[in-house]
């Protein structure tokens, strides 16, 4: 299948790749870019695991066509540390007790994120309706709720600095 040119933007870094029509941006991460913490689980939108921000808003890297990414801002939770430092969600998340295989974690993390950058002190019902479409076999859901509004508290004390 012939290959068009896609020019987008990925973890504040400016990226140019010619991708065939039906890849998905799943799989322009993953396999053009190295980025494996964007998961492949169900591939097909259920699971939540692909979870990256394109222009600041969670989407499915598995559901979204890497051409529908075009002059996009794509975030995916390798650009969430900065110098070695894990975001403050992150240290949350491994603090904690929310992460134990982890292979849900990234998808986690970046609908967190999301949700915090919309809402800096959001309430139970908002954390698990941000959560609800992102699975996880093994912690079950508290922990990563309590790590949530732990890493809320967090950066607005950080905002207030
Ligand atoms: S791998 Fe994309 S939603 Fe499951
Ligand atoms: S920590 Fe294993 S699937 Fe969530």
């Amino acid at each position: 299948m012939r290959k068009q040119l896609l020019s987008l933007t990925v973890n504040g870094d400016p990226v140019e790749l010619a991708v065939p029509p039906n890849y998905t941006l799943q799989e322009a991460l993953r396999n053009d870019l190295g980025l494996k913490g964007v998961k492949e689980g169900c591939s097909e939108g259920v699971c939540g695991a692909c979870t990256v921000l394109m222009n600041g808003a969670p989407v499915r890297a598995c559901l979204t066509l890497a051409l529908e990414a075009e002059g996009a801002d794509i975030v995916t939770i390798e650009g969430l540390s900065k110098e070695g430092w894990l975001h403050p969600i992150q240290e949350a998340f491994v603090n904690l007790g929310a992460v134990q295989c982890g292979f849900c974690t990234p998808g986690m993390i970046m609908a967190s994120k999301a949700l915090l950058d919309r809402i800096p002190n959001p309430t139970d019902d908002d954390i698990e309706a941000a959560l609800t479409g992102n699975f996880c076999r093994c912690t079950g859901y508290a922990k990563m709720r309590v790590a949530v509004r732990t890493a809320a508290r967090e950066l607005q004390e950080k905002a207030q600095d």
